[in-house]
Order: structure tokens, then C-alpha cells, then sequence
């Protein structure tokens, strides 16, 4: 299992605005998003955030963590999570069997934000030790200590997925979704999504705003088979490199066209496409 417990107050970002001054990681809010996080947080509600990967849903996260002050226990969920993994389980130290507190747990005890990234890959069993805790009751039962935990009011739970990969034996029971409050994130749009990348790049605004030109013909190209878009992600990866010294042809070829796809005439594809644009 990968996890991550931050004190989310990490500087991620050189800017000179006032998050900066505060350490908090660079988010630019494309609606009313950090509105409803906040009020979530306050009225003890779920919240599930829907997208594509590389849209930004982590980077909010750990921007609305920082912003309320609170704890961010990141878990990335996998086929192999289990229910036990979350809450904690008996180790064996120094010959002695010592309770171990799962991410969930600790956000439950300490109060936090605990984020399960990807819900819909772990296993059936967790959504067991989500229902007590996503109604009114906000208890964790664990079995194993015979503790039940009150969550705290500063405990929040934030789970996202990608509607995209859905199959019909990966996907949110109703009895589930209907647990929390949620919101549909997207690539940003195109301003906005210029501004994140020369910001996270340094590149120039010009610069920045061809690349996202370009991800985003590649994005409308629909005649392809492509499982997803270029993200975000990889158009910040692209700016990087292309930052780094990289010619921006061969930046382009490793960010924007060989992550999409292994099929050669798909990529012959993608290249006519970008090279329509650059020429
Ligand atoms: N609105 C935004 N404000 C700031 N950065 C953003 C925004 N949207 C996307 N990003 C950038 O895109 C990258 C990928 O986003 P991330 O949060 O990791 O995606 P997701 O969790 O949706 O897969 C982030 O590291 C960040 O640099
Ligand atoms: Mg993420």
C-alpha cells in the first residue's frame, strides 16, 4: 500500500501571493470548488471528486488541507487494499503483538482529512468501514481492539475516481455514492489551464499556452482509440522538459504522444495533429 501521512503544509511552489507566504500548494480554482470543500469540512460532509487522472483532484486536496490547517492522510487505493489496511492491524514487534493504527485510524483519532484516492479499486470490504463513518453516526467500529472511534468534527473523508475506467465490476454502489456530497473535475479551461502550467513550468505564457493548445487538440481527436487524453500532468511534464533544455519536438514525443498510446499509427496520428498546429 502506498500512503502518505503529511502535515500538509509543504511549500510546493515559489509564487509571491499569499499562499505562498503560508505554504500552501499551488491550486488555481476553476469554479466553486474551494467554497464547497470548505463548507463540506464544516458541515461534516463526504466529498467525492470525479475526473480523469492528472486533472488536478490530488493537487486540491493537499491545497484545501493546507488552507483549513488539517492533517492529510493520502492513501492510493489498489485491488489489493483491504479494509485492514485502512484501519490497522496487530504487528508483530519485538516479539509482542502491538495494535497498529491504519491511515484511516489516525485521521479518525487525530482528526485530518484521510483521502482514498481511487476508491473504486479496493476491495468490497472497505466500503464497510466507509458507511458508519460517511452517515450522521461518523463512528469507526474496530473490531479487532473492540474500540468504536467518534470521528472529531475536524475529520473529513475525501475519496476520488475516475468515471473513465469504470467497468461495471469496478464501480460505486449507489448505497455508496449516495454517501457523498460530489463534484466533476475536468482538464481546466484552456486560461486557466495556461496560467497552471507556466506557474508550475516557468515557462512563458506563450509557451505554456501552445502546449495546452496542443493537448487539447489531442484531447478533441476523437477517431482514436485513446483511453484518455493528455492530462494536465503531462503537459506540465512536457513544460518541464521543454524548461530543462529539451528541443520541444522531442519534449512532445516523450510527454504528449508515447504516454497515450503503443499503437504506431495512433502516434502517427497524434504527431500530424500537433505538427498541424506548430507549422
Ligand atoms: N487547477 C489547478 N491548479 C494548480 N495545479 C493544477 C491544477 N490542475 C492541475 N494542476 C497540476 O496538474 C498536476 C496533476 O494534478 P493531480 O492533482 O496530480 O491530478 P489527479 O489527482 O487529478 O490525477 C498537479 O501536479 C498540478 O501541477
Ligand atoms: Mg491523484
Amino acid at each position: 500500500m502506498s500512503e502518505s501521512a503529511t502535515v500538509a503544509l509543504a511549500a510546493d511552489n515559489p509564487a509571491e501571493n499569499d499562499d505562498t507566504a503560508r505554504d500552501i500548494p499551488f491550486y488555481r480554482p476553476v469554479a466553486n470548488e474551494c467554497e464547497l470543500f470548505e463548507k463540506a469540512h464544516r458541515l461534516k460532509l463526504p466529498l467525492l471528486l470525479k475526473g480523469p487522472t492528472g486533472c488536478g483532484k490530488t493537487r486540491f486536496v493537499a491545497h484545501m488541507a493546507a488552507r483549513l490547517g488539517l492533517p492529510l492522510f493520502t492513501v492510493a487505493c489498489h485491488d489489493d487494499l483491504t479494509a485492514a489496511d485502512l484501519t490497522g492491524r496487530y504487528l508483530l514487534k519485538g516479539g509482542e503483538t502491538v495494535w497498529t493504527d491504519g491511515p484511516l485510524t489516525r485521521a479518525v483519532r487525530t482528526g485530518g482529512i484521510c483521502y482514498l484516492d481511487e476508491v473504486v479499486e479496493a476491495r468490497k470490504d472497505v466500503t464497510v468501514v466507509l458507511h458508519p463513518l460517511t452517515d450522521d453516526r461518523r463512528i469507526l467500529p474496530l473490531e479487532r481492539t473492540g474500540e468504536t472511534l467518534h470521528a472529531p468534527d475536524d475529520f473529513m473523508l475525501v475519496v476520488s475516481y475516475n468515471p473513465g475506467y469504470q467497468n461495471i465490476l469496478k464501480n460505486l454502489k449507489p448505497s455508496t455514492r449516495q454517501r457523498f456530497i460530489a463534484i466533476s473535475f475536468d482538464y481546466p479551461p484552456p486560461e486557466v489551464e495556461t496560467e497552471v502550467v507556466a506557474r508550475e513550468t516557468g515557462l512563458e505564457e506563450s509557451r505554456a499556452a501552445l502546449l495546452v493548445r496542443l493537448a487539447r487538440r489531442l484531447r478533441g481527436l476523437k477517431d482514436y482509440d485513446l483511453e484518455e487524453g493528455a492530462s494536465t500532468r503531462l503537459v506540465i511534464y512536457c513544460g518541464n522538459l521543454i524548461a530543462a533544455g529539451m528541443p520541444m519536438q522531442e519534449a512532445i514525443e516523450a510527454a504528449l504522444i508515447e504516454p497515450l498510446t503503443d499503437d504506431e499509427d495512433v502516434k502517427e496520428g497524434l504527431r500530424e495533429a500537433i505538427a498541424a498546429i506548430i507549422d
